[in-house]
């Protein structure tokens, strides 16, 4: 339960353990799960403790795939409660395994991809009795991302992990060996580790670990040595979560697009469940939210427009019901949260159904209120988030947006197919293109250092940049407790000019070079800035020189669409915030007055 504990960060909406029983005659799998956070489970084992083993799994699940039940939670069992599976990740094919199993007369018990897994290894143990190459064979028939971690109480001296994009480590202690999603996991234990390659299988037993790929053919290992402590484990080593979460970025994109659309580039959303006539209706859209989920909205609605040419509103969750909105029945609302329960953005929502609108929500917490209790949901699939500022949350926000927006337009056919997968082409390049922007973060933290005496900061953008604007602005307000504003930078003129004054850091998103009209304005506006003493740092793309002129400091942007650009601009804002809110000493995990999720009005 010790390690465990120290993942929880990484999930907790339900756990689970099983233990071989090798006291039994016939060895059999025991197990306890339970819904909620470990105590729960704690509470379980108290009662009826498992007894004593020296093989064992456990789990502590941030769900995908099904609400987050007792049933849900893992281990996941077969049908003769022999094999035992703990798994992180997204099976993408488990739709078509779960209907090839039940017509062979499976009965599965949960809503879960997990269990698939556990039957097909069932299966799988009839014709190849020795567990690590059935894991093998299995693995080989599975798609998306996965961390797999089986015992079988036939073998009761062996564990078996499998890892595809999602991590895996193993822990090389001294007459015992430990498998884990990270170090934290084991660290009270070991700190000789090694970690697992793409598509490789691990056995270990309590003196020996032997690493294949999933062709059965040896793998090279490289052991390490962690020398973290307990805490700094937890955060995967960093200092706070919230950079680990920016480092995430990248995954939290990939995995949010991951499974959502066939090869060749057709939306599949399996939690939207307004059929196609409804989504045809709808002429309005409607997006509520509140903080950085509500620039998420503000971002997208360029996108919708654009895609579907259907209006759509983006509005602060706790202005929304208290001015009287126009709603009917054919207006889409969508409340975008991470958390899924930020009382304000809950209120809007109820009261958008009183209207009788269709509720749609984005969401990164599986079975959480506000998903509950709309008609259709798209999960974000950043993972926890633990740090009170959102980063990864945030841009898979905008990436499910994103998703909806192109599912409308394939829906109501204002796109064409071709056109939707170029799209989808382009968003599955973003994840590259975020971390160059993270390789890039040890400038951006030095700009950081220059800028430390820094008393305001202004961030300008147009087009998509403005939300992006908004965001930067409103990082450096929670995290430095800076003056700090965003704005429409052809808003400048109209009034917020006058803030300009010798040295005032003034960050500028500049839309890509496509966008020609729009550009050169922008660069009169940083023209304007700089003339009255502002220190301009630029964010532009690759290979547009025509602001260096006017730019003290440049940060480059990877060539990506217009409307993707959010999706690596934010970046460098996020970095830069996180940074002076370090150097200026504050807690940047939890800043001053600020919660989470914010479950008042
Ligand atoms: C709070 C948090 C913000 C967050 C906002 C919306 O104000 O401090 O970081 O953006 O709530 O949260 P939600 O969970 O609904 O996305």
């Amino acid at each position: 339960m010790g390690g465990l504990r120290r993942l929880e960060y990484r999930g907790y909406d339900s756990g689970g353990v099983a233990i071989v029983d090798t006291a039994a005659t016939t060895p059999t799998i025991a197990w306890a799960k339970k819904a909620g956070k470990l105590a729960n489970l704690q509470g379980v084992l108290d009662e009826q403790p498992l007894p004593p083993s020296s093989t064992g799994i456990g789990h502590t699940r941030w769900a995908t795939h099904g609400a987050p039940n007792d049933v849900n939670a893992h281990p996941h069992l077969d049908a003769d409660g022999r094999i035992a599976v703990v798994h992180n990740g997204i099976i993408e094919n488990f739709a078509v395994l779960r209907a090839e199993l039940e017509a062979e007369g499976h009965e599965l018990v949960s809503e879960t991809d997990t269990e698939v897994v556990a039957h097909l290894l069932h299966d799988e143990l009839e014709r190849t009795p020795d567990l690590g190459e059935a894991v093998r064979l299995v693995c080989r028939r599975l798609e998306g991302a996965f961390t797999l971690v089986i015992a079988d109480a036939a073998q009761p001296d062996v564990v078996v992990g499998a890892r595809r994009n999602s991590p895996l480590v193993v822990g090389r202690g001294d007459g015992e060996n430990f498998l884990g999603s990270d170090v934290a996991a084991f660290i009270e234990y070991t700190r000789d580790a090694i970690e697992l390659g793409q598509d490789q299988v691990v056995v270990i037993t309590a003196d020996d670990v032997e690493v294949t790929g999933f062709d059965g053919s040896p793998a090279e290992v490289t052991p390490y040595h962690v020398d973290w402590d307990v805490s700094a484990a937890e955060k995967g080593g960093y200092d706070w979560y919230m950079l680990k979460e920016i480092d995430e970025q990248p995954q939290a994109v990939a995995d949010t697009l991951l499974g959502r659309h066939t090869p060749d580039g057709r939306l599949q959303l399996d939690e939207m469940r307004l059929s196609d006539d409804e989504l045809r209706e709808i002429d309005k859209i409607i997006i509520i939210a509140c903080g950085t989920a509500s620039y998420a909205g503000l971002v997208a609605k360029y996108a919708i427009e654009h895609w579907t040419r259907v209006p759509c509103e983006v509005e602060l969750a706790s202005e929304f019901r208290y001015r009287d909105p126009i709603i009917d029945p054919r207006t889409l609302v969508v409340a975008i949260s991470q958390s899924g329960e930020t009382m304000d953005t809950l209120m809007a929502l109820r009261y958008a159904r009183q209207q009788r609108a269709r509720v749609l929500s984005i969401c990164n917490t599986n079975g959480s209120t506000i998903p509950r209790e709309s008609d259709a949901v798209i999960y974000t699939h950043a993972g926890p988030e633990i740090a009170v500022a959102s980063t990864k949350g945030f841009l898979a926000q905008i990436v499910a947006c994103y998703l909806l927006g192109l599912y409308l337009a394939q829906v109501k056919g204002t796109k064409y197919g071709d056109e939707i997968a170029a799209i989808i082409g382009e968003l599955e390049k973003i994840p590259a293109g975020i971390q160059r922007m993270l390789d890039d973060a040890p400038r951006v933290r030095k700009l950081a250092a220059d800028l430390v005496d820094a008393r305001s900061v202004l961030f300008l953008g147009r087009h998509t940049g403005y939300p992006v604007a908004l965001e930067g602005a409103l990082k450096l307000k929670e995290l430095a407790y800076l003056h700090a504003e965003g704005f429409a930078a052809g808003e400048l003129k109209h009034g917020p000019i006058a803030l300009i004054e010798e040295g005032v850091p003034v960050f500028v998103v500049v839309p890509p070079k496509a966008r020609d009209q729009l550009q050169d304005k922008v660069v009169s506006n940083i023209q304007e800035v700089r003339s009255r003493g502002a220190r301009t740092i630029v964010l532009v793309e690759d290979g547009d020189d025509d602001v260096l002129s006017a730019a003290d400091e440049v940060i480059r942007l990877p060539k990506v669409p217009t409307l993707l650009q959010p999706l690596v601009a934010t970046v460098p804002l996020q970095v830069f915030a996180c940074e002076l809110a370090t150097l200026l000493g504050h807690d940047v995990d939890q800043p001053r007055n600020l919660a989470k999720s914010v479950t008042v009005e």
